[in-house]
């Protein structure tokens, strides 16, 4: 027995090498940690459960007969986060640059199989070459097998990657399919084409880091989600994340003590400027309103006209979806609709309710925002509330203008509870706007077409720039103290903890994508 325990010890010394110190310490230089090291941060002490260490490649193209590395350049398992199961897989950049082929994919798609059959969150630590050259053909097969396997998972357990090195080619579209990319400052990039190829088809001279590092798609392209400066961070904010969602879309969020009261918060009386158009920041409401601290946003530097993330209320996981009024003055326009509309479908599919805070003053004219699409990313939006069963209640603080004030989940869309500050105006346009529409001729043939206007625009805004002809049609259902609005959100959310909600029988809705 001693001398086959010695071989299978000596088998499992073998795995943990990975591509053996040199590389190890090659990866550390650059400030990465290796797979292992990453999967160890990221599990509780002692969970890790290891499936497929002994796996090897078959290929003999080459030369890779000579090069076997037990574990294939990805190590696959999973273990515990803070005491709730998940599925991990990271590659090891140290075996073939972490490249992907054959068996590689395979312990891949074996855990993604158990993960979507037991209803467990799978996260993907990706650090790989792409494609591994030398084995051709059967790497694009599996690749595709685990983007078929990505999508089926979407929307039954959450799925998460994280960028911590290259990741390029069509290997991106595994991250793209999953809920939520975190990148890694400086060590990690994500390009379909890399900076050679663009030179060589486009002329133009573009780096890495530019192209596609975490900056880049974390505030240009939106395809990051989250910015990290280093791979601890990133684990860290994996395992935070993790705490707001469910283990998969039959199951609710855990719900955490809770020791604070659902107190008043008077600062939330002196919040909104006197004047309509001066802006403030709508993420120090969120503050306010959510459990201390416990905000935690998303895409935080794209698109911040519209402010998305997870919060508690009393220890219950929310999501929050809040006008920006301190950036853009809070409009809607491509970006920030398409963002939205994505957070409130991944709330929707994970049982997370939805808090909203609107302080819109309509969609962003021009035609840059025509000719990209402003018509189908607002219906994105809008498809998105419409079609969200969760419980969902929102909050008008101040602008409620145009068609957003109906794609911020008006309670036409459904809503279930929809409250206003006295400070709200709800009507179909500012009143400046509006009077000199209505009032065009009357302004012009004044003696004093100024005073004219303001006469006017006092006029509309004293019949509409208000909450209270909207609260006569039942379309707000109270108009509240912003200091009680904690209360009365602990309250909505309690009693709609319950709600019932069915779309109509359908193989799948036609989102305008
Ligand atoms: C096999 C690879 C590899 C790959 C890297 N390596 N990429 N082996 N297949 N795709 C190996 C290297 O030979 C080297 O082995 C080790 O990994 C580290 O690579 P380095 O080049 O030394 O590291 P670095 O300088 O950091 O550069 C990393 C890199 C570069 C930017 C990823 O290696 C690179 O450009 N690789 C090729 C990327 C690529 O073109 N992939 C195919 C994309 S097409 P040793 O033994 O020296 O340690 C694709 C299609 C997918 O992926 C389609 C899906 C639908």
């Amino acid at each position: 027995m001693s001398s086959k325990l010695d071989q299978l010890n000596s088998k499992i010394e073998e795995a943990l090498q990975g591509g053996g110190e040199e590389r190890i310490n090659s990866q550390h230089n650059r400030g990465k940690l290796t797979a292992r090291e990453r999967i160890s941060l990221l599990l509780d002490e002692g969970t890790f459960e290891e499936i497929g260490m002994l796996a090897k490649h078959r290929s003999e193209n080459f030369g890779l007969g000579n090069q076997k590395f037990l574990g294939d350049g990805v190590i696959t398992g999973y273990g515990m986060v803070n005491g709730r199961p998940i599925y991990v897989f990271a590659q090891d950049f140290t075996v073939f640059g972490g490249s992907l082929a054959e068996v590689h994919a395979k312990k891949i798609v074996r855990i993604m199989d158990l993960a979507l059959k037991n209803g467990v969150p799978l996260i993907g630590l990706n650090d790989s070459g792409g494609a591994r050259i030398q084995e051709g053909v059967v790497s694009l097969g599996g690749y595709a097998d685990i983007f078929y396997r990505n999508t089926m998972a979407s929307g039954v357990i959450p799925q998460i990657s994280a960028i911590m090195g290259p990741c390029a080619g069509g290997a991106v579209y595994s991250p793209a399919l999953t809920d939520f990319i975190y990148m890694v400052q400086d060590t990690s990039f994500m390009f379909v084409t890399g900076p050679n190829v663009v030179k060589t088809v486009t002329h133009e001279e573009v780096s890495s880091e530019e192209l596609g590092g975490a900056s880049t798609h974390s505030q240009k392209s939106g395809v990051a989600h989250f910015s990290v400066k280093n791979d601890l961070k990133c684990i860290n904010d994996i395992k935070k994340l993790l705490s707001y969602l469910p283990q998969n879309c039959e199951e609710e969020s855990p719900r955490y003590a809770y020791e604070g009261g659902s107190e008043r918060r008077e600062k939330l009386n002196d919040i909104i400027p006197e004047n309509a158009n001066t802006p403030y920041d709508i993420k120090e409401v969120i503050e306010e309103l959510v459990d201390e601290g416990s905000f935690y946003e998303v895409h935080s530097e794209y698109a911040q006209n519209i402010v998305v993330g997870f919060a508690f209320l009393e220890g219950k996981s929310i999501g929050v979806v809040a006008n920006q009024p301190a950036f853009l003055a809070g409009v809607l326009d491509n970006d920030s609709s398409a963002k939205a509309g994505r957070f409130v479908r991944f709330c929707d599919s994970f049982n997370i309710p939805l808090l909203v805070l609107e302080d819109v003053p309509g969609f962003l004219p021009g035609t840059d925002q025509e000719w990209n699409g402003i018509i189908n990313n607002g219906a994105k939006l809008l498809y998105a509330f419409c079609e969200a069963t969760v419980p969902r209640v929102t909050v008008i603080t101040r602008k409620a203008y145009g068609g957003a004030y109906d794609v911020m989940n008006s309670k036409h869309i459904g809503a279930d509870m929809n409250y206003a500050w006295p400070t709200a105006e709800i009507a179909v346009m500012g009143a400046k706007g509006a009077a000199e529409i209505i009032f065009k001729k009357e302004i012009a043939s004044a003696d004093d077409p100024a005073a004219k206007l303001a006469e006017k625009e006092q006029e509309y805004a004293d019949l509409f720039a208000n909450p209270y002809a909207a609260a006569e049609h039942g379309f707000v259902d109270e108009v509240i103290e912003p200091a009680q609005t904690r209360q009365k959100l602990v309250r909505a959310f309690e009693i709609l903890k319950n709600k019932v909600d069915k779309l109509p029988r359908k193989k799948h809705g036609n989102i305008p994508l």
